[in-house]
């Protein structure tokens, strides 16, 4: 089951809402926290959300001041739970496929939602022409420490050249995601002329291991990549040689 499918099955999404509710995944602790703080202002922004899900991002957004934001999702049933917002507005579309107006945006977010688009090349590059003049794409994705081994393992880095498709059980059987290398996500967004600004990978303070035991996994390998980037020029390989 695709990213685009997977969030309308029942018994994922039930395992999920209520991984959510309880607290007792990542988002909370570790890649919420992290994603706001690598974000740029964003007051009069226009903002595209990718993945938007029941829109928590979009609408901490619309409350933190932008002018207007699209929140995209492929999933009717998170869509139809989305939270309502005079700034957000709420689309249904495929990753794959969804294009928007050329310089239409001044940030673009995704939360947790870029492992499951299998082209990335393609979708960066729309990313690039939706962006207006050094606008901003941030983005945390599954960390591909988690994504590389052909066989899901807690803590067993492997296979991790072989990029493409993987499957997964996550509440379900044959949740499909795709891996790639951080070598890769890196030379993609600067071959669509972005600058990167920050690449982070957010984990749990000792203190927060004590304070919820359940955490403690994510002290041995790093559950999410959180990336920022900036449309601008990006220096050539020669330009960085010629200034070391
Ligand atoms: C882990 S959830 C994150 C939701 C939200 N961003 C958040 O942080 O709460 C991943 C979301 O990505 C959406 N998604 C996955 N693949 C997609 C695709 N190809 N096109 C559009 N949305 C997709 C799912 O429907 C789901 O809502």
């Amino acid at each position: 089951m695709n990213g685009s499918e997977l969030y309308d099955d029942p018994n994922f999404l039930h395992g999920y809402r209520e991984l959510r509710r309880t607290g007792l995944g990542i988002n909370d602790a570790l890649e919420i926290p992290a994603l706001a703080a690598a974000l740029p202002p964003v007051e009069g922004a226009r903002v595209v959300d990718l993945g938007c899900g029941e829109g928590g991002t979009a609408v901490r957004l619309a409350e933190a001041g932008a002018a207007e934001v699209l929140a995209v999702d492929a999933s009717e049933q998170m869509l139809a739970a989305a939270v309502p917002h005079p700034r957000v507005r709420y689309e249904r579309a495929d990753l794959a496929v969804l294009d928007l107006p050329e310089r239409s945006a001044d940030l673009v977010v995704s939360s947790m939602a870029l492992h499951y688009v299998e082209d990335f090349d393609a979708l960066v590059g729309r990313v690039a022409r939706w962006l207006a003049a050094s606008g901003a794409f941030v983005f945390t994705m599954e960390h591909p420490i988690m994504t590389a081994p052909l066989v899901a393992a807690d803590c067993v880095v492997d296979d991790y050249a072989d990029e493409g498709r993987r499957e997964r059980t996550w509440f379900v059987d044959g949740v499909v995601k795709y891996h790639r290398t951080i070598g890769t996500i890196v030379a993609v967004l600067r071959r669509h002329g972005f600058r990167l600004d920050l690449i982070d990978e957010p984990l749990p303070t000792p203190e927060q291991v004590a304070a919820h035991p359940h955490l403690a996994i994510h002290r041995r390998r790093p559950p999410v990549l959180l990336v920022a980037a900036t449309l601008g020029e990006t220096r050539s390989r020669q330009q960085f040689s010629d200034a070391e």
